[in-house]
């Protein structure tokens, strides 16, 4: 026997399979079996939110998470936010405003912003500034983050 569980989840509205060590964590099954490496491993601790998913349209942290326990679910991840080739509008959004330098926590702020404004399409600086409060950036001060998020709201 070899251990190992088989799953089965949406990723992306694609159906996907596999077979994988039961302790395997989702945002392992997603960088590395799935090969979808815009989810990025800040921590591995639960601290950064740069691993940031959706999860049945929640955000979740997916080093917080088995990939056994996404088993029958809709998983989102940044690369499945663009729509024939046109960026997502908070993609744009963080693009116009610089809302990025290293980029490496990005990914994980846009999941996180996409869950609040699909739940609240008028945000207000303090609810921004509150629900991304799990997500951790080191270059650019949030400052263009919270404007970016703003803009998408605007123009939705
Ligand atoms: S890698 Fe998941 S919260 Fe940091
Ligand atoms: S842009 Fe570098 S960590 Fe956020």
């Amino acid at each position: 026997m070899s251990g190992k569980i088989a799953v089965e989840m949406r990723v992306n509205g694609e159906t996907v399979r596999a077979e994988v060590p039961p302790r395997m964590l989702l945002v392992d099954f997603i960088r590395d079996v799935l090969g979808l490496t815009g989810t990025h491993i800040g921590c591995d601790t639960s601290h950064c939110g740069a691993c940031t998913v959706l999860f049945d349209g929640k955000a979740v942290k997916s080093c917080t998470m088995l990939a056994v326990q996404a088993r029958g679910h809709e998983i989102t991840t940044i690369e499945g936010l663009a729509r024939d080739g046109e960026l997502h509008p908070l993609q744009r959004a963080f693009q116009n405003n610089h809302g990025l330098q290293c980029g490496y926590c990005t990914p994980g702020f846009i999941m996180n912003a996409v869950e609040l404004l699909n739940r609240n399409g008028n945000p207000s600086e303090e609810e921004i500034r509150f629900h991304i409060g799990g997500n951790l950036c080191r270059c650019t001060g949030y400052v263009n983050i919270v404007k970016a998020i703003k803009e998408a709201a605007q123009g939705r």
